[in-house]
Order: structure tokens, then C-alpha cells, then sequence
């Protein structure tokens, strides 16, 4: 209602009087949508006040408008818009506009924006919402907020809340073998924030960047925004393999923990290789453990980051698969020699972080929450892994899962070659019917090697995963 000053002063030069002033401003608010149906209007002592009028004036016109259908008015309830607005004409039509030349570089690297996929199908890589501790964590956030509200309403430091910094350096050091002190920590919104910034800080337009084959396209996104030369470099059962002929990279985007999008893990050996060729290259590495946490049949495998002897290794770690995606909390774990430039940057970008979510992980993560989260999620979406697997043995021998030990999602592969535009058709009409079916053609630089999908499971209650594995597997015979 705080509108109603500024629509008033449009009918001030009329002169009309003032209360017949009033009735056509909001008159016309309500029929141009401004005051939607069932909306509650200021009481016309504050509203008489906000405008500078008399009481009487308002309530001259409240009367008009009630007698008219505009508006009803109840004893004790208030006065409420009673008339819809007539649905309105359509938009008119966007004028062209030219971007700038990095706009439209920017624009052309941003891919197609998906439209957000149901819960219930494969389509989801996401957490299970279901099995978050919601009412935990509204009590956390309401404790955060009457402990230290006036603190968090403040600007806070770019680089992240120090509680936040401190929980995730001791998480990192225990169950991922990343060893960094607590100011190498830098909280972002997202793992793709982070990505962006580092191709941002580090790469120069036409700088080489090394991309798994098939790989992650926000990565890849991040990269060409950036202007660099993309070089794709196939993985084998052992993750990125970097034999052979290759130009030689300013910087390697991998995800050792849990390949995107075929899922195995990187071998030791590997690993070492890596960061040796690294070293060679005066070369960087990102490291996306993106949902490295949830590994079913093995140990996990210590991370890049904590085998690194010479400060090559930028680890990107995100809540959004461990707790939500919505939470847009993430983190980089740089070399300290980048922590300023890439916290600096970053507070000329967006500032920072929500203040009171990053509190409020700090506490999930101190007060022993957040590792018994991650207990009950792994053991339940591993049952949900094996589920999975039988149910695709059953209905859809076709179907190979090369790589399932970890994850929220896992690539199923077609073993029966078909046409391109049999795999689309198969894939659409799956899509129709619900399936949410990803296919993993997405993820190449160049010429997909494989056909198939990528289907998340974590999600998915057991009845609704069964149903899903039939279904697919009635259209693939
Ligand atoms: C490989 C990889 N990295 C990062 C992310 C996303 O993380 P964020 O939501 O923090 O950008 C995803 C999400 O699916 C992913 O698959």
C-alpha cells in the first residue's frame, strides 16, 4: 500500500475535489491489477495521514467504492479490493537490442536455461527433500536470528563468515582429506560461482583449459565466458587420462571424486599423474567435489587438494547436494596466494554470502547435525542405489551401468547401438510420459562416444524409482 501516495499524485492536477481524486486513483489501481483482488487497504486513518487529507476524505471515498463493487469493508476486518482486474492485453514485443561483444559472448556460453524438473522423475541429480531435518533447521535459523540478528543484518566479510570458514576447514580436513587453514576458505553462492571466478582470475582469451570428455557443461560454460580454448581429454575407467598428445593447459577442470557424468573415480595413480603434469605446465587445477560425500561400496578417496605439494589445486565444494539446492551456499578452497584477489573480486561481484544461512550451516555443521545428516542420507540413498540397479537388471537389460558407487544420480548406457534420431524420439516420448530422461549427449565437447542417460535416484521413494524402471523399460523393448 505503500504505492498509494505516488498513484494519488497523478490525479492531483485535476482539479476535482479531493476525495473524488482519491476514487479514481484507486479505482484505476484496481482495475489496472495494481491492487489485486482480496488485498487489504490501509485503515483511513493511515491512509488519510500517509496522503495528507482528512479522515472524512478517505472515508468518502472508501464509501464510494463500496457502494460501486469495488470494495468491501468489514467491521474489526478492514477494507479489501472486492473486483478482479480484467485479464490484461498482451506484452508487447521485446525491442531488439545489440549486446556488447563480451555480452554476447557471455550470452552464447550460458547454454539453455532447463526448466526446473519435477521431484519425481529421473530428471533430478538433487538431494531428497524429504529426508532434510526441516524442523531443525527453522529452530536453528530462528536461534541464529535472536542471538545474533543485529550482527547478521549487517554487510559481512566477502570471504565468508568465520564460524562457516572454520566448520567447513575442519569438515574438509576429516572427511576429505583436503588440508587447508580455515582463511583459505572462501564461501560462495555456488560451485558454478566459483568455477566462473577462477576462469575469470586465471584465464586469458585463448589461455588452453583442459575439459573431461564427457564432462561437466557449467564447467564448460564457465570457460568459454572466460574466452579460453577448450581441449576436451577423454576419461577412461580411471578418470581423466591425460595420455597422448595434448596442448599444454593453463588450468584442468576435473571432478576426481566422482566423474561428471560417467561417475567412476579417479585412481591414486592418476591422481599423482595430475598434479605432476600440473607442476610441468605451471598449470592449474580445479578439483569440483560436487557430491563426493556419498560414496556407497568404498572408502572415499582423499582428495586432489590434499596430495598437492605445490599449491596448484583449487577445491570447490557446494552444500547444494548435501543439504538443498535453493541454499546457494558453496565454497573454494584456495591456495593462499588467491584467497584476496578472489575474495576482493568477488565483494565487486555480489558482496557476499547470505548472512544468516551461512550462520546457520555453521551451527548444522558444529552442533553435530550436519554429519548425521550425512549418515542417514547416505545409507538411504545407497538403498536407493541398489534398488535401482535390480530394478534396471529386471526391466531393461539393454541398459549398462558402468559406474555406481557413488552419487545422487548415475549414467545408464545404451549397449545396443541406435540412430540418433531414434535415441531423440525414444527420449522424447519417454520425457512426455514423466521419465525426466537427461541424455548424456549434453556433456560432450565433441561427437558423443556413447548414447544414453543420466538418472538421478536419491529422490526417488522406492515405488516411484520401481515404476520409473518398468516404464523405461517398456519403451525401450
Ligand atoms: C559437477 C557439478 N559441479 C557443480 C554442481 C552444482 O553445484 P552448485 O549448485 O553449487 O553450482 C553440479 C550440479 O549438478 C555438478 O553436477
Amino acid at each position: 500500500m505503500s504505492a498509494l501516495p505516488t498513484l494519488f499524485a497523478r490525479h492531483e492536477e485535476q482539479g476535482l475535489p479531493l476525495h473524488e481524486q482519491l476514487v479514481r486513483t484507486l479505482r484505476d489501481a484496481i482495475l489496472h491489477g495494481h491492487l489485486p483482488c482480496h488485498s487489504r487497504l490501509p485503515a483511513s486513518r493511515v491512509l488519510a495521514a500517509d496522503l495528507a487529507v482528512s479522515r472524512s476524505t478517505v472515508e468518502l471515498a472508501y464509501g464510494r467504492l463500496e457502494a460501486e463493487g469495488y470494495l468491501q469493508r468489514r467491521v474489526g476486518a478492514g477494507t479489501y479490493v472486492a473486483l478482479a482486474a480484467p485479464p490484461s492485453p498482451p506484452a508487447p514485443a521485446a525491442r531488439a537490442v545489440t549486446l556488447s561483444q563480451r555480452g554476447q559472448q557471455l550470452l552464447d556460453a550460458a547454454g539453455q536455461h532447463e526448466e526446473p524438473l519435477t521431484l519425481a522423475s529421473f530428471g533430478s541429480g538433487q538431494a531428497d527433500p524429504l529426508a532434510f531435518p526441516h524442523e531443525l533447521w527453522g529452530r536453528l535459523l530462528q536461534q541464529q536470528w535472536r542471538r545474533h540478528g543485529e550482527a547478521l543484518r549487517r554487510y559481512g566479510d566477502p570471504a565468508g563468515l568465520p564460524s562457516l570458514r572454520q566448520a567447513i576447514a575442519a569438515y574438509l580436513a576429516q572427511s576429505r582429506g583436503v588440508v587447508c587453514h580455515p582463511e583459505q576458505v572462501v564461501i560462495l553462492n555456488s560451485s558454478q560461482q566459483g568455477i566462473l571466478l577462477t576462469a575469470q582470475l586465471l584465464i586469458d582469451p585463448g589461455q588452453t583449459v583442459w575439459l573431461e570428455e564427457p564432462g561437466y557443461p557449467g564447467a564448460r560454460h564457465a570457460m568459454q565466458a572466460a574466452g579460453a580454448r577448450l581441449h576436451p581429454v577423454a576419461v577412461d575407467d580411471e578418470g581423466l587420462n591425460p595420455a597422448g598428445t595434448h596442448p599444454a593447459p593453463r588450468l584442468i577442470y576435473t571432478t576426481p571424486s566422482h566423474q561428471y557424468p560417467l561417475g567412476m573415480t579417479m585412481s591414486l595413480p592418476r591422481r599423482l599423474a595430475l598434479l605432476e603434469l600440473a607442476q610441468q605446465h605451471d598449470a592449474w587445477i580445479i578439483e569440483d567435489d560436487y557430491d563426493g560425500e556419498y560414496q556407497y561400496d568404498a572408502h572415499p578417496m582423499p582428495s586432489l587438494q590434499g596430495l598437492d605439494r605445490h599449491g596448484r589445486v583449487i577445491y570447490v565444494g557446494t552444500f547444494s547436494k548435501v543439504l538443498y539446492g535453493s541454499l546457494r551456499l558453496a565454497y573454494l578452497v584456495l591456495p593462499a596466494a588467491l584467497v584476496a584477489p578472489f575474495a576482493r573480486t568477488r565483494s565487486a561481484w555480489d558482496g557476499h554470502s547470505n548472512q544468516l544461512l551461512q550462520a546457520v550451516t555453521a551451527e548444522f555443521m558444529n552442533g553435530g547435525h550436519f554429519a548425521s545428516h550425512l549418515r542417514h542420507t547416505r545409507l538411504l540413498y545407497r538403498s536407493r542405489r541398489d534398488l535401482l540397479l535390480d530394478a534396471l537388471a529386471q526391466h531393461c537389460p539393454s541398459l549398462a551401468i558402468p559406474h555406481s558407487g557413488g552419487g545422487l544420480q548415475c549414467a545408464a548406457l545404451l549397449t545396443e547401438p541406435r540412430h540418433e534420431t531414434h535415441f531423440t524420439a525414444l527420449t522424447d516420448s519417454a520425457n512426455q510420459a514423466g521419465l525426466g530422461l537427461r541424455p548424456l549427449q549434453h556433456c560432450y565437447l565433441q561427437t558423443a562416444q556413447q548414447s544414453g542417460w543420466l538418472l538421478g535416484f536419491a529422490g526417488l521413494e522406492n515405488t516411484r524409482l520401481r515404476q520409473l524402471c518398468r516404464q523405461l523399460g517398456e519403451l525401450l523393448q
